[in-house]
């Protein structure tokens, strides 16, 4: 077993504090201190066990009769899917998170934690925002939630939706943000990125916008406190100030991103 001395010695109050011990007292402690270790040791091992490799995750892929990309209004975990309320007319965003993107917990929570820390209204619309297009999608939802949201919102919200996606495989400790189980889980232990997002990475990584996507992951929390409320109402003023509402309803005004709005408004449409 390997002993990192200077943290050895920090643990018994740095060097002065080990000048004076005696050699058996120094014998004991780094025998106390290599019992430790191994205990952690053994503990991360015991967790990474918990959770499943890349293969058992592939393995599954032939075991449903979906794949795990599609959007979660596409697919029923629990029986049949449901027959979806008309969308108004004018449709706004408020109407596609009440009929479309509801319970909406995850953002919801996300957005109010950015809000009591006092984030700025763009981190906080793109906390709101960062994950409802997994209603359509999946995959690289990072930069399909940006294409929905773009026309929309203020350029640093878009650019904080696109990039969390690939942030959230690295932690990042001075902000706050380890790497979450969660994805140990739903990746694989052993699960390296791909390219894509290493090389996206290291580019927002020396963005002068890098604390945008990166706050959106510090406030992306799944271990939620289940009793906890929370609603749209707290965000309507930053939605009006930052939302670009279009007076014919979103999906009717004929932006780059109109059809991403009429599939989550219809998606029983066969074609
Ligand atoms: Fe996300
Ligand atoms: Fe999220």
């Amino acid at each position: 077993m390997e002993i990192d001395r200077r943290a050895f010695i920090a643990s018994l109050g740095g060097t002065a504090a080990v000048a004076m011990m005696d050699s058996e007292a120094k014998a004991d402690s780094l025998e106390h201190y290599m019992e430790e270790q191994l205990d952690e040791q053994v503990a991360a091992n015991q967790a990474r066990e918990k959770f499943p490799t890349v293969a058992e995750i592939e393995a599954q892929i032939e075991t449903r009769n979906y794949r795990r990309g599609a959007g979660s209004l596409f697919v029923s975990g629990r029986g049949n899917v449901k027959k979806l309320t008309p969308m108004p007319k004018n449709a706004t965003l408020k109407d596609f998170f009440e009929l479309r993107f509801a319970p909406a917990n995850h953002v919801l929570q996300s957005a109010t934690r950015a809000l009591k820390t006092g984030m700025t209204e763009e981190v906080i619309l793109a906390c709101l925002l960062h994950d409802v297009v997994l209603n359509l999608i999946k995959v690289d939802h990072g930069w399909w939630g940006a294409q929905l949201f773009e026309p929309y919102i203020p350029e640093k919200s878009t650019f904080a939706i696109k990039y969390h996606q690939a942030l959230r495989f690295f932690p990042d400790s001075d902000a706050g943000y380890e790497y979450p189980d969660q994805y140990l889980r739903i990746f694989g232990h052993d699960y390296t990125p791909p390219p894509h997002i290493q090389s996206t990475y290291k580019m927002v990584r020396n963005h002068k916008w890098y604390m945008e996507p990166r706050l959106v992951t510090v406030n992306d929390l799944y271990a939620f406190d289940p009793n906890a409320k929370v609603s749209l109402d707290p965000f309507t003023d930053i939605i009006g100030r930052h939302f670009k509402q279009p007076k014919e309803g979103l999906g009717n005004d004929n932006t780059a991103s109109s059809h991403m709005w009429r599939t989550l408004s219809n998606p029983d449409a066969p074609l």
